[in-house]
């Protein structure tokens, strides 16, 4: 007989007919006449009740149907009798495919912390709440490409491995094929990087943005959507050594479209969670985040607040000027901290900001720079997007497309203009004016989840000291 997927079965209306699903059991709980086991196959938050009756089966013969193990499963499927689900099935016979010793199975218990589910990273999908996550985040990369490819842009994919600093930041791994442990012993004054795979230093990007500069200035709207790294010290519920990044990059587009799309397109993806994901969401909002549902909703239909940075920093002097006391200072040119955004984002203005206009100094080489205003002071055109109990979700900027003046931020950077010809030469050849900004992923997948912690959106954290499986 041919299987049936549980999400399928507890939406069938053929009541007394055949149907085999396979899974892994959840529970096995009963009396001496009747045993009920919850089946889960990870189609569906769902579990189907498989209905046993013990006259038909022996206790020895249902042993090895325990929390944890495998079982293939045949019987009729009928309408419930028992309230909180429309059908069930009644065994008529079954086969267990793999069998879960309960003194060692460590999911065995309920409300395990989400501390020790992390050491087992490996069997954590099989909870509800790591299955709920999972189906979102696929859910999250359907949107992400259907809204790209329904609004013309091309999936450009960029590199892993490069030999640029996209960010200018250098928090970058470095690749080699080179022996450590004998350079160390022969302890050579320099490191033969001509003897390296590549000949020269590489490294994981950390952003497929300048690449993506390249795509957009052939195919006019690109995006990017893959790995990125760094190596950043940050042992933070909000970063990761690896992380994935959605880069949208297009030509001809000014600051204000720029803000436009990023708006629009967090809102397409938080709409469809609210469509797509209303089990897992309300799972969610029931054992994980009780405001969850209600803050997707407020998300996706308020519109976010357009904030120059030099405002920005006006409402936190005067919240200080009142009483409220931040960790870190927040003058005129120095980089917000995310208590400064959450302030901004959940206690003045309840909702999304859009902070715009930062200063040259805190951003990257590449953004658009603006006419110094009447005090002297230079900003840039970026448009980071802050939000509720994430702070930064996105970062983005028009880019500046005058050779000269990225030549001369690279030189007060310290940056090897030799290093980026490849990439000053679309300020060379037709440059034109463009923007873009990146998204990361997981700080999204945290704002769709209400969960707490990055490390627990993505299947197999990486961060300092971490790497396990
Ligand atoms: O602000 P960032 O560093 O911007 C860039 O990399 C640009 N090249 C993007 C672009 O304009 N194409 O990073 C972008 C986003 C951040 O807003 C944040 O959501 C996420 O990437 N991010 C991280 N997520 C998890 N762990 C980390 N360590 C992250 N660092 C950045
Ligand atoms: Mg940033």
């Amino acid at each position: 007989m041919k299987r049936t997927v549980i999400i399928d079965a507890l939406a069938s209306k053929e009541y007394d007919t055949p149907i085999r699903v396979s899974g892994w059991v959840r529970s096995r709980r009963g009396n001496k006449q009747v045993n009920f086991i919850a089946l889960n196959d990870g189609s569906t938050i769902k579990n189907i009740q498989i209905v046993v009756d013990l006259s038909k089966f022996t206790e020895e013969a249902l042993k090895p149907v325990t929390t944890g193990s495998c079982i293939n499963v045949e019987g009729i499927l009928v309408k419930s009798q028992g309230a909180g689900q429309d059908v069930e099935i009644q065994m008529t016979d079954f086969q267990v495919y793999g069998s879960a010793d309960p003194d060692q199975y460590p999911l065995q218990k309920k409300g395990l912390s989400m501390e020790y589910l992390r050491t087992i990273a490996h069997l954590r999908p099989r909870t509800n709440t790591f299955g709920a996550v999972l189906r979102i985040r696929h859910n999250m990369a359907m949107a992400i490409h259907t809204y790209f490819h329904e609004h013309g842009y091309f999936y450009f994919h960029t590199p892993l491995i490069t030999a640029s600093d996209a960010e200018g930041a250098g928090q970058m791994f470095q690749v080699t094929t080179l022996d450590l442990d004998r350079l160390a012993k022969g302890q050579p004054s320099e490191v033969p990087y001509d003897r390296d795979f590549f000949g020269k230093p590489a490294n994981l990007t950390v952003s497929g943005q300048l690449e993506g500069e390249l795509g957009a200035m052939a195919l006019g709207k690109i995006y990017t959507f893959g790995p990125t790294f760094r190596a950043e010290n940050s042992n933070t519920p909000r970063h990761l050594a690896e992380f994935w990044m959605i880069e949208p990059e297009i030509a001809f587009m000014d600051k204000e479209e720029l803000m436009d799309l990023e708006e629009d397109f967090i809102k397409y993806c938080v709409r469809w969670a609210l469509e797509h994901c209303q089990d897992d969401l309300q799972f969610l909002n029931q054992f994980v985040d009780k405001g969850l549902i209600e803050r997707l909703q407020s998300v996706a239909h308020t519109e976010f607040v357009r904030l120059p940075y030099t405002e920005g920093i006006d409402i936190l002097q005067n919240a200080i000027k009142n009483g409220h006391k931040f960790e870190f200072p927040c003058n005129w040119g120095d980089d917000l901290s995310s208590e400064h955004e959450r302030y901004l984002v959940e206690q003045h203005f309840k909702k999304p900001v859009i902070m715009t206009d930062y200063p040259l100094d805190i951003k990257a080489f590449y953004m658009k720079q603006n006419q110094p205003d009447e005090a002297g002071r230079r900003t840039v055109q970026g448009t980071d997007v802050l939000f509720p109990q994430i702070g930064e979700i996105i970062g983005g900027s028009v880019r500046e497309e005058s050779y000269d003046k990225l030549l001369i931020e690279m030189d007060r950077r310290k940056m090897d203009p030799a290093k980026y010809k490849w990439y000053l030469d679309t300020r060379r050849f037709g440059a034109a004016p463009h923007a873009g900004f990146g998204l990361g992923f997981e700080r999204l997948m945290l704002f769709v989840t209400g969960m707490q912690n990055i490390r627990d959106v993505i299947p197999f954290p990486r961060t300092p000291k971490s790497a396990e499986f």
